[in-house]
């Protein structure tokens, strides 16, 4: 089980200034602490279309429509999704076939879905409700922090 309370200290060290440098760092955190996990990172909107931001994991697809997706889906939606199985999600864009389950959370910035932060998993039901509060923390950190919402 993750320590979030640990993450969220660890996160907030990290954390200078830099946009970029910060969500790398960020995506490297999550990358190196989550126990079975095969790709951490960011997407941003480009007018309508999620745009591959900083990550650790395998070579990722680079664009994702607005409702595309589970990352589409999460940010037209504005909630975040936990998905058990990805292979039971219409749409699921695989960018890598050892993935099983993913979370999207969004990211805003001046009250807009500005990106989501995205978590893929090998295991089936990877992300319990635990990890999704934690990491909803993780997001609102990065939002206040990194994204200027502070
Ligand atoms: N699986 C995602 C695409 C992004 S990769 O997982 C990094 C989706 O369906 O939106």
């Amino acid at each position: 089980m993750t320590d979030y309370t640990l993450l969220l200290r660890q996160a907030k060290a990290l954390f200078t200034g830099h946009t970029t440098a910060d969500l790398a760092n960020c995506s490297a955190l999550l990358f190196a602490s989550l126990d079975d996990v095969n790709w951490a990172g960011f997407y941003f909107f480009e007018e309508d279309t999620l745009v591959l931001g900083p990550f650790q994991g395998n070579v990722a697809c680079v664009e994702i429509p607005r409702g595309k997706g589970v990352c589409g889906t999460a940010a037209a939606e504005d909630r975040t999704l936990a998905v058990p199985d990805v292979h039971r999600f219409p749409g699921h864009i695989a960018c890598d076939s050892a993935s099983r389950s993913e979370i999207v959370i969004p990211l805003h910035s001046g009250g807009k879905v500005i990106g989501v932060l995205d978590i893929d998993s090998p295991v089936l039901s990877r992300f319990t409700e635990a990890d999704q509060a934690g990491l909803e923390q993780i997001a609102a950190l990065v939002e206040e922090r990194v994204l200027g919402n502070g």
